[in-house]
């Protein structure tokens, strides 16, 4: 394993300590509203101070870029980070969140660990040297056309989401498909992607932290992830379909003629 994936293996797996150590208390526990349904719990910045502390006493100079805590430091390596995606889950005590790591070297991903901690599923990836769930190598799955298909999704909740957009997305795919999963965390549905879980993946809206790990272990089991429109990229604009080729062909077709069009 590469030396920084295995910092980052031992900063997610400390993070999912302090996840699980507090699940009893989930539902009781303070939550701040950051922004309307954006919400942060005293788990969460724990998690993040874990891992922060994990990377900067490995490596001192690099620069991060945390959910939490935002922006520290300047390099050419920065480490992404979401402590606990999936926190209106957490609090609600619906059993799936992650924790996500990613490096990015020059502006490339290079580095990729997402922690599910209840099933103690660690999905990694190094560029270049494939993807692995629990140390096993993972493919994205091999369907040729959404018939049949089981894509992922995020409906917006935030104040000012545009509804309008994702449901024309929605009623653009969903009936060419076998269904379409809300499970709250989109690190999970990226890298369930990447295990071929799920064949496709879409939402509008992501941050960077929400992408980073799952992109790369996407992108290392054979599939494909980038931003709803041909001239943005991915982790800026944050809207992203992704999924094995043939699948993210059929679904960048329905999703573009859905939006073609529309705007507020
Ligand atoms: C959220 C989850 C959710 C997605 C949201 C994210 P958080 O992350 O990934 O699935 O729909 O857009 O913000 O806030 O739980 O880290
Ligand atoms: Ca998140
Ligand atoms: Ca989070």
């Amino acid at each position: 394993m590469h030396p920084m994936l295995n910092i980052a293996v031992r900063a997610a797996r400390a993070a999912g300590n302090i996840i699980i150590r507090q699940i009893d208390q989930a539902q009781d526990l303070p939550a701040n509203e950051k922004s309307k349904n954006d919400f942060v719990t005293e788990v969460d910045r724990q998690a993040e101070n874990v891992i922060i502390d994990t990377l900067l006493k490995a490596y001192p100079k690099h620069a991060i870029l945390a959910e939490e805590s935002g922006t520290r430091g300047n390099s050419e390596y920065i480490w992404i980070i979401d402590p606990l995606d999936g926190t209106t889950n957490f609090i609600h005590g619906f059993p799936h969140y992650a924790v996500s790591i990613a490096l990015q070297h020059k502006g490339v991903l290079q580095q990729a660990v997402i922690y599910d901690p209840l099933r103690q599923e660690l999905f990694t990836a190094s560029r270049g040297d494939g993807a692995y769930l629990n140390d096993r190598r993972i493919r994205v799955s091999k369907r040729k056309e959404l018939k049949g298909a089981l894509l992922g999704t995020g409906f917006p909740f935030r104040e000012g989401a545009d509804l309008e957009l994702f449901i024309r997305s929605l009623r653009a795919l969903s009936p060419f498909t076998a269904g379409i999963r809300r499970a709250g965390a989109a690190t999970l549905d990226l890298a369930y992607v990447a295990c071929g879980r799920l064949d496709g993946f879409w939402e509008f809206g992501l941050k960077p932290w929400d992408i980073a790990a799952g992109a790369l272990l996407v992108e290392e089991a054979g599939g494909i992830v980038c931003s709803m429109q041909s001239d943005e990229e991915y982790l800026a604009s944050g809207n992203i379909i992704s999924g094995n080729p043939s699948i993210l062909e059929a679904m960048q077709k329905h999703i573009s003629s859905a939006i073609i069009g529309h705007s507020n």
